[in-house]
């Protein structure tokens, strides 16, 4: 394997039957291309990352790894059950699926997408990981895994005072997007419970650092800080999210792939609680200590708009159950996360350049332009 160089977007991967490496699928987005960084900076297991590349899908973002014969990329849709009955054949074992289409605001707009990729393109994937994975001898088909990536958002919406989400919690998604990643969710469980395959799902909280696409709140607020343009916050802002730094999201799935008992379910999260404002408020403050505006601060720029239709008010997430059995926990606290996302952002002009195309300007002309702002940073807008 070691001496293969495939020609990128081509099947031709070749692995002698008892080479141990994984498939990673959605790995040219946020989460899935931290996950293959960090990986191979601990590893020496190669991966096969399959991501169709939608707007969402930067390769540059794994610029470094030309040439590693660690990482072979395919340009593939999750649903082309043709393509992955070929990849299969590489033997992975495992298969971890970050694909999906991952933003509310855009699951708003046009929700088809969501529910081809998250539900239908998902259901594919199963079908051809469980026909794989039947085909296995007896120690190959418990010693696979296929771990599923997903979202607290399936839970819905907390009050101020409900406890955090727990494994337990009933799912009660209510946006497209987390209506989708719940199907999805139902039907890893289904898989795992009438055909055996050994399945692992995991629901994380809100991520952010480094390489996240500049529509999600972080990093829009902080180009758009440094761009001097409005700094957008919905409603009243004061909606809660518990936010964790990437890498740690990272660390929390190679332990599940690990160590995770078959059929179960782990809520990750950073015990980071905080609304929309605090953390735009923080991120102002730091421009303001790391790039100084001319004149005035940062938090000058902050716009309320009309809040998002069907807007969760709070999530939390209760990561006690990963502690306790796998001996996870966060590294970095929301302070220490923060402060690298925006020297990142700040340290990655081109990166940023690079994913600022047509189509992300067509975005935020729809988006933005929909939400006309109400009023500035002193007077919120009722939610
Ligand atoms: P992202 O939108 O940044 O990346 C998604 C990637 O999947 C892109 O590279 C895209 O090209 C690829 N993709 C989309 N449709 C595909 C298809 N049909 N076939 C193959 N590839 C396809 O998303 P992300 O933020 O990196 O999230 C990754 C996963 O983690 C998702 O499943 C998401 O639901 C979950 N998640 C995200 C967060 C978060 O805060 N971002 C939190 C918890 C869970
Ligand atoms: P987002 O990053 O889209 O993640 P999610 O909706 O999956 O939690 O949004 C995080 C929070 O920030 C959410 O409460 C919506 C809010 N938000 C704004 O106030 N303004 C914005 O421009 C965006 C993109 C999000």
């Amino acid at each position: 394997l070691q001496q293969v160089r495939p020609a990128p977007h081509s099947t031709d991967f070749q692995n002698p039957r008892n080479f141990s490496m994984i498939i990673v699928t959605g790995g040219c987005g946020f989460i899935g291309a931290n996950f293959i960084l960090d990986w191979l900076r601990q590893s020496d297991e190669p991966i096969i990352n399959v991501d169709k590349l939608t707007y969402a899908g930067n390769p540059a973002t794994l610029a470094s790894l030309q040439g590693d014969a660690r990482y072979h990329f395919v340009q593939g849709d999750i649903g082309d059950s043709a393509l992955f009955d070929r990849l299969l054949m590489q033997n992975p074992r495992a298969v971890i699926n970050f694909a999906a289409e991952s933003h509310v605001d855009r699951s708003i707009h046009g929700p088809a997408d969501f529910i081809e990729t998250n539900v239908s393109g998902t259901f594919r994937l199963l079908e051809s990981v469980r026909a794989h994975w039947q085909g296995l001898d007896d120690a190959a088909k418990s010693a696979f895994r296929f771990l599923h990536v997903s979202t607290d958002e399936v839970y819905g919406t907390l009050t101020d005072t409900d406890p955090a989400f727990s494994e337990t919690t009933p799912y009660a998604p209510n946006s497209p997007y987390s209506a989708s990643k719940a199907a999805s969710d139902h039907l890893v469980r289904a898989w795992h419970h009438t055909y055996g395959l050994p399945v692992l799902t995991t629901n994380c909280s809100n991520n952010y650092g480094p390489y996240q696409f500049p529509e999600k709140l972080i990093p829009l607020i902080l180009l758009n800080a440094v761009a001097g343009k409005p700094l957008p916050i919905y409603g009243d802002g004061l909606n809660v999210r518990d936010w964790l730094y990437v890498t740690d999201h990272c660390s929390a799935i190679r332990r599940v792939l690990e160590a995770g008992k078959v059929g179960e379910t782990y809520n990750i999260g950073g015990c980071n609680e905080k609304t929309n404002l605090d953390v735009v408020h923080t991120l102002c403050a730091m421009l303001d200590e790391l790039k100084p505006r001319a004149n005035g601060r940062y938090a000058d720029q902050i716009t309320f708009v009309k809040d998002r239709p069907g807007h969760d008010r709070r999530y939390a997430i209760d990561a006690r159950k990963i502690e306790r059995e796998l001996g996870w926990k966060p590294a970095e606290t929301f302070e220490t996360g923060i402060r690298k996302t925006v020297q990142w952002y700040l340290d990655n002009a081109d990166w940023v350049a690079n994913v600022q195309t047509g189509a992300y300007r067509e975005w935020v002309q729809t988006q933005y332009q929909e939400a006309p702002a109400c009023a500035s940073a002193s007077a919120p807008a009722s939610a």
